[in-house]
């Protein structure tokens, strides 16, 4: 997949590359043990980290760790996103971020799911940060997981792709301004749009919340529908899973891989 290339680099130094591996093999893992493998993907197999860094209305800041259970006050603003990687990552190409849920409007009833919370391309990576950032607007803006009450957590899933290059034409004919959120299927939209694997992906789960009138609504949502889903497998030996990493930052532009 990986096209000779000029590359800025976000490189891991020492015994750090390691600790990537592993990182990899815990995201897979948490995926497989939350069924998102194969409720959403038919398999998953990482190249990159995909880090989901959300700042509430208060600028509390929370990275996603997979599994990690959030609330919704916590969740009400669109993340940010960012690829870590053990090899170089190309700085010319773009990518399609999407964000879905499965559990919709309940794990137990998900006949809306998947409900399509966010799907964008044209995002390209900040050589010196990893940060993802668009270049052009998303097909489907970003609307904040709410999860109906009495709703089990719902699972919400991060996903990065990279992006084919007629991208833009080909998906505005599937998803635009006035597609429907609900049911929605990412594997069908990325078979449809030549969509790969995805590079990286992430997730995290939010309920309900079940405090009284005071706490944080769940008007958010722009269809009136309570997204959702939980697998409801929280993984705890997500937590902290890519936390730990000592990352060196480069830039070696010019290097050819292949
Ligand atoms: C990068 O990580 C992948 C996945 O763990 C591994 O297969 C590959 O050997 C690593 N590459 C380097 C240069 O360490
Ligand atoms: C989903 O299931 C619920 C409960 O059975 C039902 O009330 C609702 O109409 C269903 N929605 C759709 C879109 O089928
Ligand atoms: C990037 O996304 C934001 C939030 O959806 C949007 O407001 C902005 O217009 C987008 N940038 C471009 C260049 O389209
Ligand atoms: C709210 O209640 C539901 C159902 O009991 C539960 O699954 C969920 O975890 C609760 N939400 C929070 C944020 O505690
Ligand atoms: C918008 O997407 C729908 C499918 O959701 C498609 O039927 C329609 O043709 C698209 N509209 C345009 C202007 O491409
Ligand atoms: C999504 O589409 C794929 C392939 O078209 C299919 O195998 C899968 O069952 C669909 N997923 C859901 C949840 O309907
Ligand atoms: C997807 O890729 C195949 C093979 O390269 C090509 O034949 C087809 O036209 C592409 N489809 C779209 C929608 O670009
Ligand atoms: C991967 O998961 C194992 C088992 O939960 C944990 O001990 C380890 O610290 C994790 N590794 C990383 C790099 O997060
Ligand atoms: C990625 O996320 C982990 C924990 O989720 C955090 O420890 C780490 O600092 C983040 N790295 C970057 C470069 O954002």
């Amino acid at each position: 997949m990986m096209r000779t290339l000029l590359f800025a680099t976000i490189v891991l130094a020492g015994t750090a590359f390691a600790q990537f591996t592993q990182s990899l093999d815990n995201v897979t893992q948490a995926f497989t043990n939350a069924k998102i493998v194969p409720d959403v993907l038919p398999s998953f197999s990482p190249r990159a980290l995909l880090n989901v860094t959300f700042t509430d209305a208060s600028m509390q800041s929370v990275n996603v760790t997979p599994g990690i259970q959030l609330t919704m006050a916590q969740t009400a603003q669109e993340p940010q996103f960012f690829f870590l990687a053990n090899v170089t990552i190309p700085p010319n190409l773009l990518y399609v971020v999407a964000i879905v849920d499965p559990d919709a409007p309940t794990p137990q009833n998900a006949n809306i799911s998947q409900f399509r919370h966010f799907l964008g391309g044209g995002f390209s990576v900040d050589s010196t940060t990893g940060l993802l950032m668009n270049n052009t607007a998303a097909l489907t803006d970003f609307a904040p997981p709410t999860p109906p009450a009495g709703s089990d957590p719902h699972r919400y899933v991060v996903l990065a792709y990279l992006q084919p290059d007629n991208f833009d034409s080909i998906a505005n004919q599937f998803v635009n301004a006035s597609t429907n959120r609900m049911n929605f299927n990412i594997t069908t939209f990325a078979q449809a749009t030549n969509l790969s694997a995805p590079l990286a992906a992430n997730f995290f789960l939010t309920g309900p919340d079940n405090s009284s009138s005071t706490g944080t609504s769940s008007s958010a949502s722009p269809s009136g529908t309570s997204p959702g889903g939980s697998g409801g497998t929280s993984d705890a030996s997500g937590k902290d899973m890519l936390g730990g990493l000592t990352w060196f930052m480069g830039l070696l532009v010019g290097i050819l891989l292949s």
